[in-house]
């Protein structure tokens, strides 16, 4: 597209969709998920998540965190309500072209690493990249740039807890998606483990350009975020609304981080 020469001179032009750049990385449109009968897990959820935004989502255990991630990824299906990708709608894609958009567009980090054992970290690396019929390459600098710079040829098993997520995340970014979905990265690693992913999960995910949605149960890793919402009753709440009644539920956490800090 040709820019106008004359700003002042009124064209069509105006009201042209929004270039790529300023589209949101995702948007939550009145989503609905029941199971069954009667358990209804989202409930008209509206949610929208900027370019290079970082959010944590936390809420009970079953209030459907996973099954928010489950329908934003296309594992799962919603009963109504869109979710757009970077502007494109997954819900009235047909499986194949699914597939295609999450291959390209999405990356994953789960609770459970999920590195294949068999392969070595640069082929692990390296999958999200033959999936789109990209050269390979970039895996190794990737693996570098999460602090495993000369593992490539290593296998998985030869890893410490806190290094398999970082492969992970490596897998997760190395085809720069524009959203990275993350359900509780954090929950098998020590906290001085998990301090160091998260820094590095915020920074690479920076760096890359994606926008990130990580469930958490952890306000500390939550502290990561650009912005904190909490699941229940169906929709996401900003984190404020609950501030009071975490700050008395964690009392104790929170004495224990001062004292950690002195
Ligand atoms: N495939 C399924 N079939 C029936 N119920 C399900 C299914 N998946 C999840 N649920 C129910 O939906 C609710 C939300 O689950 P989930 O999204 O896993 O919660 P969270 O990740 O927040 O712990 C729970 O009550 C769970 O039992
Ligand atoms: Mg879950």
């Amino acid at each position: 597209m040709h820019a106008t020469p004359d700003a002042a001179q009124p064209d069509t032009h105006t009201t042209a969709p929004p270039a790529a750049a300023s589209r949101p990385a995702l948007e939550c449109d009145a989503l609905t998920k029941t199971y069954g009968a009667n358990r209804i897990v989202l409930a008209n959820l509206h949610f929208t998540l900027a370019r290079g935004e970082f959010v944590a989502i936390m809420g009970d255990s079953g209030v459907g965190k996973s099954t928010l991630l489950n329908l934003i990824a296309g594992l799962d299906r919603a009963d109504s309500g869109d979710v757009r990708i970077d502007g494109a709608s997954v819900t009235s894609l047909d499986d194949d072209a699914a597939t295609k958009l999450r291959r390209r567009k999405l990356g994953f980090v789960f609770q459970a690493f999920h590195v294949l054992p068999h392969l070595t970290l640069a082929q692990n690396v390296a999958l999200p990249l033959l999936l789109n019929g990209l050269p390979p390459e970039h895996a190794r600098q990737m693996l570098a740039a999460v602090g495993l710079d000369g593992r490539g040829d290593d296998l998985p098993r030869q890893l410490s807890g806190g290094e398999l997520q970082r492969v992970a995340i490596a897998r997760a970014l190395v085809h720069r998606p524009s959203l990275l979905l993350a359900d509780e990265p954090t929950g098998n690693l020590d906290p001085d483990t998990a301090h160091g992913v998260l820094a590095m999960l915020r920074d690479e995910t920076r760096a890359n350009g994606a926008a990130t949605m990580m469930v958490t149960h952890s306000e500390a890793a939550a502290a990561f975020a650009d912005r904190v919402l909490i699941l229940s009753e169906g929709t996401l709440h900003p984190a404020e609304r609950m501030r009071s009644r975490l700050t008395t539920e964690d009392a104790g956490v929170q004495r224990h981080s001062r004292t950690s800090h002195g």
